[in-house]
């Protein structure tokens, strides 16, 4: 069964094109937006400093547990649990994984259409008159063109519509030619922009207290609430928890090394979502008449500051359509990870084809994400439910870190650490850091993500 469905599925053509395609998956609206969007909301530098240690203990253990578990398997999320504990209940996990995808996919597609929509803004020339205004003008005025464009009902669901359509139209055109080709290409286009514009946004006046707030931590904001979200971010920013990784794993080669595979992935994301913050909190606090408190409560932050350094940079017409191309890019690459999952599952397990896979949860995808496109000022009960916001916590917060607890549980108990650590080691015969994965992933990716877990339960009710 596994074998034929290889040759159905395809693979990656080389090492480097999974690296490229599973950071294509991780770097996303998650480093650019919701990164440094976490880090205004918590505390700054103590978010940043949390997140790399749970990227490092956490993030790095499950996803070489997600990937040995696909690579072993060959399979989607629900075959892949069948494949190693057969007849028994973790083919739900497996279903979880697909559940989460289709609304993730649907609300993320969302903020990845107001990409879309300020690129047409920044082609159109919409920014242009920030450069000339000074002090707390040009936050108040690009926080309304942000606010204005956000609520407008139609242009959100043509935004959404477009995301989904392109996302539909790669994932049919299956691994090689469609996942594969797109990541290989822009990735490292999205690398170069990005430096770039970090280095004209510490180059601002006054951009050293917003790298003072991203780097220099405070610990009397520690909290219980920076725990959670850092290692929920890690979670969703790795694009772990729901079965991604463990079906981009079930493309690559036994040949190949998945530890620094792995490592690379979580590399990249952090780096990329570290410039995002070099980016955004000097162009912040450079910006008189705003604080921490401002931008707490702003779901657009990246929107509302972005149009800002790009209207003050020499230049800054091309770089910014090159940077909202580049941003709807890396949006894209996540977007069709999110789909790949539900799609490899009706693909292998119901024998659908992949182009109708791909036209049919797009299409269910377009209408659970439709509401969420209303609840940012479009309709007035939506926006009061903060809708998009709430899918956002129960799918991209709670949901992954419920699918890593059990991932994690699965692979040390149930599979077993030393088996899944035997499927690592068929690429990489050292394995030098085995202990150190068998113990996070036995003791301290499981307890951590349970404290966390119960807290936010606790703290819901
Ligand atoms: N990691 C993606 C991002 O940061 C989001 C994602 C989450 C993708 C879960 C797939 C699965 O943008």
């Amino acid at each position: 069964m596994a074998g034929d469905a290889v040759t159905e599925r395809g693979n990656w053509g080389s090492k480097m094109a999974f690296i490229f395609a599973a950071s294509g998956s991780a770097i996303g609206l998650g480093s650019i937006w919701r990164f440094p969007l976490y880090v205004g909301r918590h505390g700054g530098a103590v978010f940043v400093l949390t997140y790399i240690i749970a990227v490092i203990f956490i993030g790095f253990t499950v996803m070489l547990a997600e990937l040995a578990i696909g690579r072993h398997t060959q399979s989607n999320p629900v075959g892949a649990y069948k494949f190693i504990k057969p007849n028994s209940q973790w083919k739900l996990l497996g279903y979880l994984g697909v559940v989460t995808g289709v609304f993730i996919l649907s609300y993320y597609s969302v903020i990845a259409g107001w990409a879309a929509g300020y690129l047409y803004k920044t082609v159109i020339g919409a920014f242009r008159h920030l450069g000339a205004m000074g002090g707390a003008e040009t936050w108040a005025t690009s926080d309304r063109i942000f606010k204005k464009f956000a609520a407008d009902p139609l242009q959100m669901i043509i935004c959404l519509f477009v995301i989904i359509f392109l996302t539909s139209f790669v994932i049919s055109r299956g691994v090689k030619s469609g996942i594969e080709r797109w990541s290989k290409i822009l990735m490292p286009f999205l690398f170069a922009l990005i430096v770039f514009l970090a280095i004209r946004a510490l180059t601002l006046p006054g951009a050293g207290k917003g790298l003072a707030f991203f780097l220099n931590p405070d610990f009397s904001k520690m909290t219980p609430a920076v725990i959670l979200n850092a290692v929920g971010q890690a979670f969703f920013s790795l694009s772990l928890g729901m079965g991604t990784m463990l079906t981009y794993g079930s493309y690559i080669s036994k040949k190949d090394n998945l530890v620094t595979s792995a490592g690379w992935v979580c590399f990249s994301t952090t780096l990329i979502a570290v410039l995002a913050g070099f980016i955004i909190f000097p162009t912040l606090f450079a910006t008189p008449g705003l604080s921490p408190e401002t931008f707490e409560a702003e779901t657009g932050l990246m929107f509302q500051v972005l149009p800002i350094t790009i209207s003050k940079l020499p230049g800054g017409y091309v770089f910014g359509i090159l940077f909202f191309i580049l941003l709807l890019i890396a949006a894209l690459t996540s977007t069709i990870s999110m789909l790949e999952v539900p799609t490899a599952f009706l693909v292998d397990e119901r024998k659908w084809s992949r182009k109708k896979a791909a036209v049919i949860i797009g299409i269910v995808a377009f209408f659970f994400g439709i509401p969420a496109a209303l609840s940012n000022g479009g309709v007035k009960i939506l926006t009061k439910w903060n809708l998009m916001v709430r899918m956002d916590q129960v799918f991209g917060t709670i949901a992954l870190a419920v699918g890593a607890l059990l991932i994690s549980i699965f692979v040390a108990y149930v599979w077993k650490a030393k088996n899944a650590a035997g499927e690592i080691m068929l690429g990489n015969t050292s394995f030098r850091i085995r202990p150190v994965w068998m113990f996070c992933i036995r003791f301290v990716a499981p307890v951590t993500i349970l404290i966390v877990l119960v807290i936010i339960v606790y703290g819901l009710f």
